[in-house]
């Protein structure tokens, strides 16, 4: 399963670190939305499901977490651990992440809008829909 990690590039100085990103350069759509995920309690797994359009780049932002993404043959873990570093997830992925550090802040970016129509959260279903 091809996997894409974008490399952000970090402009750093003595005052510390600051990434750029900038749709149609490092991030590979139009970003129409941003969400962020923290406090995430122990032992948290969340997402369980896929997109059927949608696609995303994760970057977390602070601390680390897992993804385990699933095309529907093949499973793949994944750890984030690094802000210059951004997951893409493409649309019919099976996602679900876990091992959330208390401190992680992980920030999504996506080419929609909120839209519980593109939601596929039943696994059976998208093993048939990604056939
Ligand atoms: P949910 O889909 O359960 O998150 P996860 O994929 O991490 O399990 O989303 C949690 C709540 O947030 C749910 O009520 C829907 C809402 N939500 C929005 O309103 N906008 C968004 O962009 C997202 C991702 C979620």
């Amino acid at each position: 399963m091809n996997i894409q990690i974008i490399p952000l590039q970090t402009h750093g100085d003595d005052r510390g670190s600051l990434v750029a990103l900038e749709d149609g350069n490092n991030i590979p759509f139009e970003i129409k939305r941003v969400y962020y995920m923290f406090n995430t309690k122990d032992g948290v797994r969340r997402g369980f499901h896929a997109h059927k359009h949608l696609k995303q780049v994760a970057i977390a932002v602070r601390g680390t977490c897992r993804f385990l993404l699933d095309n529907g043959r093949e499973r793949i873990e994944v750890v984030l651990d690094n802000p210059a570093q951004g997951l893409l997830i493409e649309s019919f992925m099976w996602r679900e992440m876990y091992d959330f550090s208390d401190d992680c802040v992980l920030m999504v970016l996506a080419d929609q809008h909120y839209d519980e129509s593109d939601y596929v959260r039943d696994y059976e279903d998208f093993l048939e829909q990604s056939k």
